[in-house]
């Protein structure tokens, strides 16, 4: 694949003299220290592939053989950090060198895309057989941004186990490296925690899920009447993190806390506000939109979601652990004598205040292990728990706030980057859900606003993060349609260092995707949106489509 292609666009590329590098069947790959998962990611990618066995060193050599090798460098990751890497292409090999081991996988994925679309099939197929190409070239890369994540909500609809592996496989191909797992829910409860089953034997299943995002403006509900579920188990969970890890993709867990708590009070009754609302007779919520049922302020909630949270800390090593916190509608604690009396006992100004209680015991909870809460910028209200980072959703305000009050911050404004809404205006999409955001609208995604822009706080912008809300989206391929290829442009979004939203090359962005990209995600086996409008297995039932401009390249 030509060097000025590739996505996300490097920092530097700067071609070379000499003839291309050939991997063929006698290369070889030489993993330095601190190297071998890559080296061990590699193979494992790149032999199905191409069918080439690239063999260890040392092994027999002769002809035009040539290397890859992989080393770690203090020099470079003085210069580019931890996750910067140096890419050189010769005619006899190929040496990568990152400032850490993350650097050495990332330029490790840089290699794979410019070998083209059919290095990314699971076996090696014709399209191959061209021979395994490289440019030669030296390339300098590192990313803008730390937090460069995507949000896939598994509790509206479920995902399994072998959906999420492949979702870690689809970020790290694109350079994100935070996969925020959002595992709880009104409408279902994914996570085992071992020492409290009924949380996901009973807050695992709906009984059924309502048609359409909120209900069908004007008419009466409709509902599926088909159950819906699915769990992980906690050694599920443990390979998902040791399966992300070796790909320098850290997960983070969502326990959301207290609004969209329902089906966990559906499981454990004694969690809600029990004197206002009949929680023994709750099921697992089969509507979308919010809830009304949030947990109660009482010393059993805590304790109860301590003992969860130990579980959760024991399978997830990752330094930010969520907390939700979004969307928790107060009328229980109003109406709630026991809820009304806790506020008084803590000296607290009302609901508000209470919520903000609610979030700083867990943010000191958290702080005594050693982790840092996240929340969703309702956090934010009635005070902000200190350490507490702010995931800012309802725009850039929240965000903006939480920064200048010296509080870290991931970028995912709704109007920018949810992928649950529409990519178009046109009567093709899906669902009509919220705002049109077009591939074009996310390439012009800008994760800095420009009151932080310059100044000391911009800083605590730690990146930004693309969500993928799943109540209209019951498989894989939806979300894969939702996903694709609007992922592909926040991924260039978030690691590249591109001009002012404005100046930004929307045209050459989508000539890159036309030449190579959509035939990348073809290889992977993504359901993408092409660009001329859904294919008609993608379409809103009903409706027939515009006319078709061409099909897609594919490989
Ligand atoms: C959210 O979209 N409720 C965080």
């Amino acid at each position: 694949m030509p060097l000025t292609d590739l996505i996300p666009a490097p920092r530097s590329v700067a071609p070379g003299r000499g003839p291309d590098f050939v991997l063929g069947p006698e290369s070889r790959l030489d993993a330095g220290p601190g190297t071998e998962d890559t080296a061990c990611w590699l193979r494992s990618t790149l032999s199905p592939a191409t069918g080439l066995p690239l063999l260890p060193p040392g092994a027999e050599q002769s002809g035009e053989a040539g290397t890859v090798r992989l080393r770690i460098c203090e020099t470079t990751g003085a210069r580019l950090g931890p996750e910067g890497y140096v890419l050189d292409v010769t005619d006899d090999g190929v040496r990568i060198t990152g400032g850490g081991p993350a650097g050495v996988f990332w330029g490790a994925q840089t290699l794979r895309q410019l070998l083209g679309p059919a290095a990314y099939r699971r076996a090696n197929s014709a399209a191959g057989s061209a021979g395994w190409r490289v440019p030669a070239a030296r390339i300098e890369d590192a990313p803008r941004f730390s937090w460069r994540g995507y949000m896939l909500d598994v509790a509206r609809h479920f995902t399994p186990k072998d959906g999420v592996l492949r979702t870690v496989d689809l970020l790290a191909a694109h350079k994100l490296n935070v996969l925020h797992l959002h595992l709880t829910d009104d409408q279902g409860w994914r996570i085992e925690i071992r020492h409290r089953p009924r949380l996901t034997e009973t807050g695992g299943t709906r009984a059924r899920s309502l048609i359409g995002h909120r209900g069908r403006q004007g008419a009466p509900p409709l509902w599926d009447e088909r159950a819906h579920g699915g769990r992980y188990t906690q050694d599920d969970l443990r390979e998902i993190v040791a399966y992300a890890a070796a790909r320098h993709v850290t997960v983070v867990p969502e326990i959301d806390v207290p609004g969209h708590s329902r089906a966990a009070i559906a499981a454990h009754p004694e969690l809600g506000n029990t004197d206002v609302v009949d929680t023994a007779s709750m099921e697992v919520w089969t509507e979308w939109g919010v809830s009304r049922d949030v947990l109660a302020p009482s010393e059993t909630v805590l304790r109860f979601y301590e003992a969860v949270l130990e579980e959760v800390l024991e399978i997830f090593p990752s330094r930010f652990v969520h907390l939700g916190g979004d969307e928790c509608p107060k009328d229980q604690w109003r109406a709630s004598a026991a809820a009304q009396a806790r506020i008084r006992e803590l000296g607290l100004t009302g609901e508000d205040a209470l919520q903000s209680w609610f979030i700083g015991h867990f943010d000191r909870w958290l702080a005594a292990r050693g982790r840092r809460l996240i929340g969703w910028d309702e956090i934010l209200e009635g005070g902000l728990a200190e350490g507490a980072a702010v995931s800012s959703w309802r725009g850039y305000a929240g965000g903006i706030a939480a920064a200048r009050a010296g509080h870290d911050v991931v970028m995912c404004p709704e109007q920018q980057v949810y992928l649950d809404h529409r990519q178009d205006a046109g009567p093709e999409e899906p669902v009509p859900v919220g705002y049109v955001r077009t591939l074009r609208d996310v390439y012009r995604f800008e994760p800095v606003p420009q009151e932080l822009a310059g100044t000391d706080r911009e800083r605590h912008v730690l990146g930004a993060q693309a969500n993928m809300w799943t109540e209209c989206t019951e498989n894989q391929q939806r979300v894969d349609y939702q996903t694709f290829p609007r992922l592909v442009a926040f991924a260039e979004v978030v690691w590249s260092a591109l001009p002012a939203p404005h100046r930004r090359d929307f045209g050459d962005f989508e000539q890159r995707m036309t030449r190579a990209h959509y035939a990348r995600l073809d290889a992977m086996g993504v359901d993408y949106r092409p660009p001329h409008g859904p294919h008609p297995w993608q379409r809103r039932p009903g409706v027939r489509g515009r006319p078709a401009g061409g099909a897609p390249p594919r490989v």
